[in-house]
């Protein structure tokens, strides 16, 4: 029902066309980075205590999108991005993808990396999948990726490359040995290779979903020694992942400059969900973590820079949600095929973000999710100034300041909340003021349209470990082909 509108060669064709009467320039290179777990309060364009020069240049010289919302947690986000697609429409809304479960993004739900090749594009992946591998089908290299150098699963050590009794560790689709290096260099390295070698002739798409800055909390000396003055000890190691992390995208930038690059190139950046308290990442003003559907949870540290934006060294306000990237990418890589795409939530962005236009989005869907389960928030939307919590929110409900780590796996977990929660984001961004029985209209008007959202509901494809999967059976890598 939601797989798009196939890219025909006749629509390529069309768009080349439409390029050359336009006398539009070449396409651009687009690089699109997704750091994970990276809270709205640790990137230095937010933060003055987080050091991260090249994030920030970046930043402050394209425009920081001051409003531009993810999911609550990893795959859904993930998912969104490359399908264009809620997640509550795919079975992805419940949670993230273990690596002993047999499911993957829907099959049907084209990626757009994969309209980026049939527009010409070379296109590389470099890091963290999280959607699913247990089919070869469901890999990078079948979804749109010329090339992959990365993990499959959700999280690993940092150096091993394992997780619990297997290493997750892949070129292309061949399991590689662990190289017991810190990804982030790995990664950066391989980023610089594609960039040396990349044929002029094409336009130039790299996926930079770093590991960093998801836990386990590991990093080399040399960044942690850089917040010597934080006290805790997870946080002061989580910000020297941060700078690790920003050190590598330096390199990049360093490697687009050093082969001519830069000045078509189109920057993307932004988190995945926000920060886990529990694991050194923070979201302060903003209220809840990671997992929740408050604005903590969801409400990403993110900017455009570079090719194609006009507005630079500027704020943009206007609502845009993980969805979007989909049609947006597209757009600015040339194609107006999207704009006419009707079958994924995604609306076509580049024009707001490019120029500083009116968003083409007043609302959004936080998530919706209908199974009874405390580990996850429920339901909420966003349409003008007023957000909607439907049931319960997820564990994270506090305010928390950078070096106030919540300890243990359920720290923060509250399950007393019961009923909605209605904030005027405008006047109260932080989520103090709870306004449902000052407006009980508006919440109907909301839930109203929640229940429309809710007609395309998919319940939540959340299957049991398959022990198939057990790294035992596959010279122990996890590795496709059990599904
Ligand atoms: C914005 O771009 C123009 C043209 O490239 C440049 O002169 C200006 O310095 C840039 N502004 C910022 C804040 O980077
Ligand atoms: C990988 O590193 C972790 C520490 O993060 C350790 O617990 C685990 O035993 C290591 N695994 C292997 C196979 O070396
Ligand atoms: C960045 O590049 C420099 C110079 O090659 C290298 O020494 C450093 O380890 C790299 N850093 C990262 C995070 O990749
Ligand atoms: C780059 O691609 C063009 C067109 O496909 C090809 O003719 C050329 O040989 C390639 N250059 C290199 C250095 O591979
Ligand atoms: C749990 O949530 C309720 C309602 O939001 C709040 O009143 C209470 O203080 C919270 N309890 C804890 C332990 O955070
Ligand atoms: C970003 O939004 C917040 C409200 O959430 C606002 O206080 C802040 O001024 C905005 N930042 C900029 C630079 O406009």
């Amino acid at each position: 029902m939601y797989t798009s509108i196939k890219f025909s060669s006749i629509a390529v064709l069309m768009i080349m066309m439409l390029r050359e009467s336009s006398g539009q320039q070449k396409p651009r290179h687009i690089v699109f980075i997704v750091a994970d777990d990276l809270g709205w309060n640790d990137v230095g364009f937010h933060n003055p205590d987080i050091i991260s020069p090249n994030i920030d240049k970046l930043a402050r010289q394209g425009v920081i999108l001051n409003s531009s919302y993810v999911q609550p947690v990893c795959t859904p986000s993930r998912h969104s991005f490359m399908s264009g697609v809620y997640p509550f429409k795919a079975g992805l809304q419940h949670g993230t993808i273990s690596p002993g479960q047999p499911v993957c993004s829907p099959l049907s739900m084209q990626f757009f990396p994969e309209k980026l090749q049939k527009l010409g594009y070379s296109t590389h992946m470099i890091g963290k999948w999280h959607l699913g591998f247990c089919n070869l089908e469901c890999t990078p290299t079948r979804r749109g990726f010329d090339s992959f150098l990365g993990f499959y699963s959700g999280m690993e050590d940092y150096y091993n490359k394992t997780r619990n009794n297997g290493i997750d560790f892949n070129d292309g689709i061949k399991a590689i040995p662990a190289d017991n290096r810190y990804s982030t260099y790995i990664y950066a390295e391989r980023a610089k290779q594609i960039i040396i070698n990349h044929n002029e002739t094409k336009p130039l798409f790299l996926y930079l979903p770093f590991q960093s800055v998801h836990a386990p909390i590991e990093v080399p000396k040399r960044f942690e020694d850089m917040y010597q003055h934080i006290v805790n000890d997870n946080r002061r190691k989580f910000s020297g992942m941060v700078s690790a992390m920003d050190e590598a995208i330096g390199n990049v930038t360093q490697a687009l400059t050093d082969n001519g690059l830069i000045e078509d190139t189109l920057f993307i950046f932004t988190s995945d969900n926000s920060g886990w308290p529990i694991r050194g990442g923070n979201n302060y003003p903003l209220r809840g973590g990671k997992i929740t559907i408050f604005e903590g949870g969801t409400r990403a540290a993110s900017f455009v820079s570079g090719s194609g934006i006009e507005k630079n060294g500027s704020t943009y306000e206007g609502l845009i949600h993980a969805v979007d990237w989909h049609p947006t990418i597209l757009s600015a890589a040339g194609s107006y095929v999207d704009n006419i795409d009707d079958s994924i939530d995604g609306l076509d962005q580049w024009n707001a973000i490019s120029t500083g236009a009116k968003s083409a989005r007043n609302e959004f869907v936080y998530n919706l999710d209908d199974s009874i389960d405390p580990t996850t928030g429920h339901a909420a939307i966003r349409v003008g100034d007023f957000k909607l919590i439907s049931g319960y929110p997820g564990p994270y409900q506090g305010w928390y300041k950078p070096e106030q780590e919540l300890k243990g796996a359920s720290a923060g977990f509250n399950s007393t909340w019961s009923g909605d929660g209605l904030y005027n984001l405008k006047d109260d961004p932080t989520e103090h003021h709870d306004l449902s029985k000052e407006h009980p209209d508006v919440v109907i008007n909301l839930k109203a349209k929640l229940d429309e959202y809710r007609k395309a509901y998919v319940k939540p494809n959340d299957p049991k470990n398959d022990d198939k999967a057990d790294p035992k059976y596959h010279g122990g890598h996890w590795m496709p082909g059990w599904c």
